[in-house]
């Protein structure tokens, strides 16, 4: 059995008194989450905040992203032993706003995907078409490429510490959701070649849906055999909605 993950990605929102509010909100409904992991990813400069806030808790923290290198002469970056040093346990990588608002292609992305496991983080590693690309029918082409540059860099072995979120690039920060079938047919293909390369890996890595989840669509999205929870942005900045979708993944 899969444990489900919800992870919220506060993207760059929020300062000190909203990370405190929103954790202090999450914290006080945890005992109505039956079986979900529960994971949040707040902007760099917060981490070490939400750190002291959650130790001791099961929520656990992330980076929304990490330079390729250990450290050095790389300004403005931040790397996977800065957030392990400061008890992160995921890291996401190749979200879409990185691949399209800061030119990082698959190649970097297979790179940061290798930064966070050499660090002991789990990588969260994006993955969606465009509405174009959808349009064009190319979504499972767009993903075998995206998968294959990580497949080849790192090995099948790699996905045993990792989690993938599908995200359609239109479904973001759009209120346009996939709908149950939609997202659960490129989740089942997404399995499907990992089941071709390593069964027993494929059948253990947790697969989330992204884009406009909500407490009210949730239950329905999660409870597709290969959907195993969510990567939240919008509604991650609000303790009860938030909540709502760890109480609706079970
Ligand atoms: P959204 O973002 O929930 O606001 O659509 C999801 C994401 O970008 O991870």
């Amino acid at each position: 059995m899969r444990q489900p993950l919800v992870a919220g990605n506060w993207k760059m929102n929020g300062d000190q008194a909203d990370a405190s509010k929103l954790l202090d909100g999450i914290l006080a409904g945890l005992a109505d989450v039956k079986s979900a992991e529960l994971a949040v990813c707040p902007p760099f400069i917060l981490i070490p905040a939400v750190a002291s806030k959650l130790a001791g808790s099961p929520v656990k923290w992330g980076g929304q992203n990490l330079d390729t290198h250990h450290s050095g002469a790389y300004t403005g970056e931040v790397s996977g032993p800065m957030l392990k040093d400061f008890g992160c346990t995921y890291a996401i990588v190749g979200h879409s706003e990185r691949r399209s608002y800061y030119g990082e292609d698959d190649n970097v992305v297979a790179m940061k995907f290798g930064a966070a496991q050499d660090n002991g983080l789990t990588p969260i590693l994006c993955v969606g078409e465009s509405l174009e690309e959808r349009a064009e029918n190319a979504t499972e082409s767009v993903i075998n490429r995206q998968l294959d540059e990580v497949l080849d860099a790192h090995g099948i072995a790699s996905f045993a510490n990792a989690v993938i979120a599908y995200e359609p690039v239109w479904a973001i920060g759009t209120g346009k959701t996939a709908t149950p079938e939609m997202a659960q047919e490129v989740h089942a293909y997404i399995r499907g070649k990992l089941v071709g390369l390593d069964a027993g890996v494929a059948a253990g890595i947790r697969l989330l849906y992204g884009g406009s989840m909500k407490p009210d669509n949730a239950a329905e999205l999660i409870a597709q055999p290969d959907i195993d929870g969510g990567l939240i942005g919008g509604a991650s900045l609000k303790a009860e909605d938030f909540l709502g979708i760890a109480k609706a993944a079970g």
